[in-house]
């Protein structure tokens, strides 16, 4: 086909080219900046034309734009997560939506587990100290921290990345509770997960790890009376979504140390600005959403939006799609 007959995709955000590789002589595509924290105004122009639409977790794709793009035949999101995107507004306009499942998993419960034992062992303290000079001797008594062996993790939301943290978790010794639907008895008893409702969990976990989308349900379904639950040695980690803890609540939580420390991928407000009081808190260890950036993960994740993109724009069924029901009675 020609060049100017191919669809035209916008991309909201610069990629290194070599993970675009597959959309090469299928579609045209315009570009938005590196480091785009919202629809960039420079593709505003294009929107009327697209009909194919790549786009990040950080760029919300809601009525206002979809109104603007009348031809969009695809919306092909980078991230397993959507919360970003008006879904049924897409479905509405019988727009299939793409995500990036599966591909994320391993690299999200490693993360997990790093923030988790670097809480647990207060590295970044630990680290500051040895750096200016605070390392004196082996003091038997410096740096206590928690352990993992025998510790109780409680895992809420057992998708996917839940199941691969409690594997992990497994490994380390820990025994473990969780939230969710039921799992199968075997998988159950391969991991010696038990079940309970989520005041069990928190009350009893040494740590809790979250895994649940963000929804109308889960947002905010960590706030106070939830964390005044957890023991006050208890470790919170969220690799999920920010919006699932009421910040404030947190703050206080570690401020008047209902629970001993925190350790997020993720915030809210996202990004968390360099002011915020969480910050100033020694017992909260905070990251910039990294937990699938690895070099193979993020590319097999922009690759794989690259497939539901394409099949989107070639009238296909999307390898991965939120919701299917747009190819019901067609
Ligand atoms: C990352 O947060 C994702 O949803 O992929």
């Amino acid at each position: 086909m020609e060049e100017q007959n191919l669809p035209l995709v916008i991309i909201t955000h610069s990629l290194p080219t070599e993970w675009l590789a597959k959309l090469e002589g299928k579609c045209r595509t315009v570009i938005g900046p590196w480091d785009a924290t919202h629809f960039d105004p420079s593709l505003e122009p294009y929107l009327a034309e697209a009909e194919g639409l790549f786009c990040l977790l950080t760029i919300p794709v809601r009525e206002e734009l979809l109104n603007r793009a009348p031809k969009l035949r695809v919306v092909s999101n980078m991230a397993v997560g959507y919360d970003n995107i008006d879904v049924a507004a897409c479905t509405a306009r019988r727009i299939p939506v793409g995500n990036t499942p599966g591909v994320l998993t391993a690299a999200t419960a490693d993360l997990t587990m790093a923030l988790l034992l670097a809480a647990a062992r207060q590295l970044p303290q630990a680290s500051k100290d040895a750096r200016e000079g605070r390392w004196i001797t082996w003091s038997p008594a410096g740096w206590l921290g928690a352990d993992l062996d025998g510790a109780t993790l409680g895992v809420v939301g057992m998708g996917k990345i839940g199941r691969a943290v409690a594997q992990r978790a497994k490994g380390f010794g820990m025994k473990l509770l969780y939230t969710d639907i039921p799992l199968p008895p075997e998988v159950e008893t391969e991991l010696g997960a038990q079940r309970v409702e989520l005041p069990e969990l928190l009350r009893q976990s040494d740590f809790v790890t979250l895994h649940v989308p963000l929804t109308p349900e889960t947002r905010g379904m960590i706030g106070e009376e939830q964390l005044r639950l957890m023991k006050p040695s208890a470790i919170l980690v969220n690799t999920a979504r920010g919006p699932v803890v009421q910040t404030a609540a947190l703050l206080k939580a570690l401020q008047e140390k209902w629970i001993a420390a925190a350790a997020l991928d993720v915030t809210d407000p996202e990004p968390l600005p360099p002011d915020h009081p969480l910050y100033a808190q020694p017992n909260c260890l905070i990251v910039p959403h990294i937990a699938s950036a690895t070099h193979n993960t993020r590319r097999r994740m922009a690759e794989l939006a690259c497939d539901n993109l394409l099949a989107g724009l070639e009238g296909r069924r999307l390898p991965n799609c939120v919701n299917p029901e747009v190819y019901e009675n067609v």
